[in-house]
């Protein structure tokens, strides 16, 4: 786990079913590590990612999202992740406006052969999640830990 001054950040990542989620699989069975703390949410497709619940993920606490499909063209749904694309780079820019760094969210493609890739890009948006600090931005007070 990446920690500064004793901070663990919380990070949500959405994998795909059929090109991430299997991609993480394999970082597992290949032994390559990622952060404990990228808690990944299987989605049967990116697209699945309402917006919404990526708003829901800042408000319940998290520092990062990240969304994990298959690549451009590989997509078990065919244009599932067109969607995503274009959805969320408008969501994240929304998020950046609002004054939540463009450095906490991310959209990778990473299929189910990419095991190695998986365990990268989770290193290394954590490592850039911790070094921004504890996301304060659409929090809900209510949810926080006291
Ligand atoms: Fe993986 Fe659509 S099934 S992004």
């Amino acid at each position: 786990m990446q920690e500064v001054n004793n901070f663990t950040p919380n990070i949500v990542a959405f994998c795909c079913n059929w090109c991430s989620y299997a991609g993480a699989d394999l970082a597992g069975s290949s032994r390559l590590s990622y952060p404990a703390n990228v808690k990944i949410i299987r989605v049967p497709c990116s697209c699945r990612v309402n917006p919404m619940f990526v708003l829901k993920a800042f408000q319940q606490g998290a520092d990062g999202v990240i969304l994990c499909g298959c690549h451009p063209g590989d997509c078990h749904y065919v244009t599932g992740n067109y969607y995503t694309r274009r959805r969320m780079s408008l969501l994240f820019s929304f998020l950046n406006y609002m004054g939540i760094e463009k450095e906490r969210t991310r959209v990778e493609w990473v299929s189910a052969a990419e095991g190695a890739k998986f365990s990268e890009v989770m290193n290394d948006f954590v490592a850039k999640v911790t070094a921004l600090g504890e996301n304060k931005r659409l929090q809900d007070l209510r949810v926080k830990e006291e």
